[in-house]
């Protein structure tokens, strides 16, 4: 028995020593700093930071060591943007990013280098569809998810006619996709879809059309600043009151101090919600503001699961990323233990999750129930 324990601690050791003889694990954050996404990125950047540094600044046993790009959420300059971080920098992952455009760029770029990519936020559905690959997984979402779970709730509300507003890119329009689709299978219509070029925010013109059509509920996909000035626009022309505002989360996740009184009482659905009441949550959020002196929202969850999803991976082959096969299929793999509650990744690599139905009170997105349990991307295209 004494000589089994020795042996053991020999060989912990050993394995110890092997990971401290390492270089650190490099990590390529590509997010925007600048720009109408540049509060989600700090996040997300914050929640991955958190995470390493409540595990005592390792992973796998590793140090970690952070290269950063700035990508503006600008796609045409994602290509040269990423690599950057794969080229020059030679990171050993990429965490990246906001915007579907340029995270698709960061995608195939990650599939023609085999670097290893964790999206912690964009979600273009190709990426765990189409493009799905063995290298890349997703910590937050498909864009077809949250636009799914608010039409499944905006249906059973009873709403009829419906009409869409949102920026005209991959984001956007896959998420009015996911809401159009559960909505029409509960019986509504989307009756109109209305866009604008990212990242305007001239609303105006297509607030005095909601008003004139006067559709039953409309469904609104923005994020961001540019959420910031759709939610106050739309209280300033008096909809509210007359056509109820529906959207994906990111509506009012991270922007509710800047909207105030116009944001109350708006519903939502996420993979997230602030006040779930769960050691698991409360513990993260307690931490979070510690550190940072500021409110987790989902965005700092989702940086928070990147880095535990790596975790994960380098813990699994104790830190060796020439083991690569062990390290993607430990990460493919994980059960999360996410402050929005556990999770497991699709064979496609994104997060099979509770989506939940929030109400605005005060600065918090509260939670209200689980509009749809356990909803898993169909993962179009994927050939995993
Ligand atoms: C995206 O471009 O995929 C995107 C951006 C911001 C969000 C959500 C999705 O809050």
């Amino acid at each position: 028995m004494r000589l089994m324990l020795s042996m053991a601690v020999a060989l912990a050791t050993v394995t110890a020593a092997h990971a401290q003889g390492q270089p650190p694990i490099k990590v390529g954050l590509m997010l925007p700093a600048t720009g109408t996404y540049a509060a989600l990125g700090t996040m997300i950047e914050n929640g991955f930071k958190l995470y390493v540094q409540e595990q005592g600044g390792k992973l796998g046993g590793r140090e970690i060591q952070y290269f950063k790009v700035d990508d503006e959420s600008e796609p045409a300059k994602a290509t040269d943007n990423v690599n950057k971080l794969i080229k020059r920098d030679n990171v050993d992952v990429l965490v990246g990013t906001v915007h579907s455009g340029v995270a698709l760029a960061m995608a195939k770029a990650a599939k023609d280098s085999n670097t290893l990519l964790i999206v912690p936020n964009a979600g273009a559905d190709a990426i765990t569809g189409a493009m799905c690959a063995q290298n890349i997984v997703r910590s937050s979402f498909s864009n077809w998810q949250p636009g799914y779970s608010t039409g499944v709730v905006a249906a059973q509300k009873g709403y009829k006619r419906a009409m869409t507003i949102t920026w005209n890119y991959a984001a956007g329009n896959e998420t009015v996709r996911g809401f159009t689709e559960a909505f029409e299978k509960g019986g509504g219509k989307v009756v109109k879809d209305l866009s604008l070029p990212f990242p305007n925010v001239e609303f105006q013109p297509l607030l005095t059309e909601i008003a004139a059509q006067k559709p039953d509920v409309v469904f609104a996909f923005f994020a961001g600043g540019g959420a910031v000035k759709f939610v106050k626009d739309y209280a300033a022309a008096g909809l509210t009151k007359t056509v109820p505002l529906f959207g994906s989360g990111f509506l009012t996740d991270g922007t509710l101090e800047a909207q105030g009184a116009s944001a109350q009482g708006l519903y939502t659905t996420l993979h997230y919600a602030d006040n779930l009441d769960t050691p698991r949550n409360n513990a993260f959020r307690k931490s979070f503001a510690l550190t940072y002196k500021a409110n987790a929202d989902v965005y700092a969850v989702q940086g928070y699961d990147a880095a535990q999803i790596l975790a994960a991976g380098l813990k699994a082959v104790n830190g060796d990323l020439a083991k690569r096969d062990a390290l993607t299929a430990a990460m493919h793999k994980a059960v999360v233990d996410s402050p929005r509650g556990k999770f497991t990744l699709s064979a496609a690599g994104n997060p099979v999750q509770d989506m939940y139905l929030r109400e605005v009170k005060g600065i918090n997105n509260e939670y209200r129930a689980v509009a749809v349990k356990a909803l898993a991307d169909p993962a179009r295209g994927c050939k995993l």
